[in-house]
């Protein structure tokens, strides 16, 4: 049975694997090792990991949600780093399910919204808005920089 909690330290060695797996496919080809993985995992969770969630089948990690307090203009919010399940897992509701339970658990605390951000080339695009996510105004802007030679 699926089983839904707070996120441990334990735990993080297990999202590194589940992401490792996920973000190397398109449209992410994401180039990360495991030691990097974790130092990012343990980065996003520093003294708030409680606030993220872990699901469970059969005592194994099998998805995950890593989430941040973040105070804004009139009210605190959530916003969601990472949301990642297990590749043999996908399509089972249990992304569906981790958000669920974190819309309950904020709701709760007072918190007035979640923030995240998609890729509008990936699947979690479309599960996201199927979800009640809505896409704003705001784009995420980078500047690459190379070298000078
Ligand atoms: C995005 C992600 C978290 C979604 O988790 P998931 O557990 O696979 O999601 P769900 O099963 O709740 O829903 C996924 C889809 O399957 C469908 N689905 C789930 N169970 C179903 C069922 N029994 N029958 C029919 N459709 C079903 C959902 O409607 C949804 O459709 P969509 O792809 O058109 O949106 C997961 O695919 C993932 O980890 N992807 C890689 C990492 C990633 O992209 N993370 C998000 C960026 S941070």
């Amino acid at each position: 049975m699926l089983k839904i909690r707070s996120l441990k330290n334990t735990d993080l060695v297990d999202c590194a694997e589940i992401i490792l797996k996920a973000f190397k496919k398109a449209p992410y080809k994401e180039k990360w090792t495991k030691a990097r993985v974790l130092r990012s995992l343990r980065h996003d969770s520093k003294g708030q990991i409680r606030l993220s969630l872990a699901a469970l089948e059969n005592k194994k990690l099998i998805g995950f949600a890593i989430v941040q307090l973040v105070p804004w203009d009139t009210a605190d919010l959530y916003f969601v780093s990472t949301l990642a399940v297990k590749d043999s897992e996908q399509n089972k509701l249990i992304g569906t399910k981790l958000l669920v339970e974190l819309e309950k658990r904020a709701k709760k605390r007072g918190i007035k919204s979640i923030n995240l951000n998609a890729n509008t080339k990936s699947k979690a695009f479309s599960f996201y808005q199927k979800n009640g996510f809505q896409a704003t105004d705001w784009v995420n802007m980078v500047k690459k920089l190379g070298s000078r030679d």
